[in-house]
């Protein structure tokens, strides 16, 4: 019998890269969610299939790697998904081996969390199987390892908001404090459809940094500003400012460097068409764009997004993180 796990995709509504610097920035769990289901194998082996990474394949107890599936770009697509499997299988007595299968609806490589989704639900389904007690703070911190074979210097945003859902504000090295969002925050989500590494964007950023302090840090410090007076907006329910906020903060991302035009022209048609405020979400340089929209120009954004040839679709915010399903 399996066990099967689940876990929210995430929006960054503000502070993407910044918050890497220590700065503030505010998430949201959406109601969009990866599925894995683990299974005991009669072998000390673990098998992997995630079909939306077009990716499958054994990894032996010596850490080989025989792909079934996607030739060689399998095992660095499938490795953060055995990080957390091994994470889990080192707190058991028994030597076991599992089947891992990935079911999610979440884009890939587009910002909004699939990676740090899989790895905190696969977490949270070995660990059930197995019959491992486990916290969310063990849940986040397994997740968080296997961020780090993605990225190397990962804020920990993306584990924190699978794990624990809602909308939380959140800080390298402090942590994160729920807000509490009585409103509803209607968003639609703009896919480029362009899929790239948050390891490249953030790399970009620090080189950028790194030439230009004086003019980088500033921007970066600012950020932080941004998400702390929208985490007042967002308790308020004050849309109008958090529309606002929306587009200081993906100008704040131009300028470091990680917008590019079909983001953009997403992010101004949005606009055009009665969007509150819309920006970039996530790393940037492909991914997904946001727009937060009045209830009643719902249509209407993802129409005009769907017109500059992005992928649209409305996204809610969710309070449930990372959950055994059934
Ligand atoms: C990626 O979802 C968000 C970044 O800020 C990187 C990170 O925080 O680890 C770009």
């Amino acid at each position: 019998m399996g066990v099967i796990a689940s876990a929210p995709a995430k929006i960054i509504l503000f502070g993407e890269h910044f918050v890497v610097y220590g700065e503030p920035a505010i998430v949201t769990a959406i109601d969009k969610r990866a599925h894995v289901t683990a299974e005991l194998r009669k072998d000390k082996r673990i098998y992997i299939r995630s079909p939306d990474l077009k990716a499958s394949g054994y990894f032996s107890q010596k850490n080989h790697f025989q792909a079934e599936q996607g030739g060689q770009e399998a095992r660095p697509k499938l490795e953060p998904i055995k990080i957390a499997v091994q994470k889990i299988l080192a707190l058991s007595k028994e030597e076991n081996g599992v089947n891992i299968d990935v079911q999610s609806n979440i884009p890939v490589a587009a910002g909004l969390g699939s990676s740090a989704a899989v790895a905190a639900a696969t977490g949270t389904a070995v660990s059930q199987l197995l019959g491992i007690e486990i916290s969310k703070e063990d849940v986040f911190r397994i997740a968080y390892e296997a961020e780090r074979f993605v990225h190397g210097t990962p804020s920990g945003i993306d584990p924190a908001i699978s794990t624990h859902g809602g909308v939380l504000l959140f800080c390298k090295d402090k942590g994160f404090t729920p807000l509490n969002v009585k409103e509803d925050i209607p968003l639609v989500v703009g896919d480029t459809g362009i899929e790239r590494s948050t390891g490249e964007m953030v790399s970009g950023v620090r080189q950028r940094r790194e030439r230009y302090p004086s003019i980088v840090n500033p921007i970066i410090k600012s950020g932080g500003k941004v998400a702390l007076r929208a985490a007042k907006a967002l308790e308020t329910g004050d849309l109008n400012a958090l529309g606002e906020l929306m587009n200081i903060n993906h100008a704040m991302l131009s300028a470091i460097g990680v917008s590019n035009e079909f983001l953009d022209r997403l992010v101004y048609s949005a606009r055009k068409a009665g969007a509150l405020g819309a920006k970039l979400t996530g790393a940037g340089g492909g991914g997904c764009m946001v727009a937060l929209s009045p209830p009643d120009k719902l249509k209407q954004v993802v129409d005009a997004i769907k017109l500059e040839g992005g992928v649209a679709f409305v996204a809610r915010k969710t309070n449930e993180g990372v959950r055994i399903e059934g």
